[in-house]
């Protein structure tokens, strides 16, 4: 089965309102193409004038995060509803900066995951391995265990329909790129651990990104690993690279 290639910037915390659209309105020519879905995953205050930026192309909009309960005394905090009434179609979830400096769990992150099925968004669902968890050779344990309890309870008819991004730590934001066989290695390994918990046609369906330092360079090895779906991009999603990492091919 031909996956469709899912390619999403993470702007992470940069652009105001006003600066959001003047990078939309850049990249829309650089980025427009038949052959991949592209999203932008901006920040929360960036949601709104994003949406109404990227109307009549081809762009999706996202969430960096959203909270797991549908309302009330959580002072700060972004719902689903919020999310879908705005126009948003995707959340990325557990991305590891929020593990390491929001106190996101495995187990939030399966609570968040479930919540974004329930209305309906598509849940970019982080994964990644430290340094020292590389070189102690625990990597492919580790991710199999954060995917297994984000798709707690999670069905099979959910589940074909989520995105997993794999994104090694010391990977992120650091220039240093996973080599194309670490990257299809843990990728192949994350979909055979998806086979386990559902079935093969579930494992055939899921998308997988790659992210950690994805550039115009690196982007075309990388997407062409069979287990490979596409990248989550941070730093190069902000600059016009990323017309040309969305139009790898
Ligand atoms: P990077 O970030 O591309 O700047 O390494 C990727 C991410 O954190 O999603």
């Amino acid at each position: 089965m031909e996956r469709r290639k899912i390619i999403a910037g993470n702007w992470k915390m940069n652009m105001t309102p006003s600066e959001a659209v003047a990078l939309i309105e850049k990249l829309k020519p650089l980025v427009a193409t038949d052959s991949a879905d592209v999203v932008f995953c901006v920040p929360a205050i960036d949601i709104i004038p994003a949406v109404e930026a990227v109307k009549g192309t081809n762009i999706g909009i996202g969430a960096e995060n959203m909270y797991f309960e549908e309302k009330g005394a959580f002072t700060g905090e972004i719902s689903p509803a919020m999310l879908t009434d705005a126009g948003v179609k995707y959340v990325i979830i557990g991305h590891s900066e929020r593990r390491e400096y929001f106190a996101e769990t495995d187990e939030t992150v399966n609570k968040k995951v479930l919540k974004a099925f329930e209305h309906g968004l598509t849940p970019i669902i982080c994964c990644g391995e430290s340094l020292t968890q590389r070189e102690q050779g625990i990597t492919i344990d580790w991710i199999r265990q954060q995917i297994k309890i984000a798709f707690l309870n999670v069905t099979a008819g959910q589940a074909k329909d989520a995105v997993i991004a794999y994104e090694p730590i010391w990977a992120i934001g650091t220039g240093k790129v996973a080599t194309t066989e670490q990257a299809q290695e843990v990728c192949a390994a994350i979909r055979a651990c998806i086979a386990e918990i559902y079935d093969d046609a579930t494992a055939a369906a899921i998308r997988i990104q790659y992210g950690g330092s994805v550039s115009a360079a690196s982007a075309p090895e990388l997407f062409a690993q069979a287990d490979i779906d596409g990248g989550l991009v941070g730093g190069a999603s902000l600059k016009e690279d990323f017309g040309a990492i969305v139009n790898w091919q």
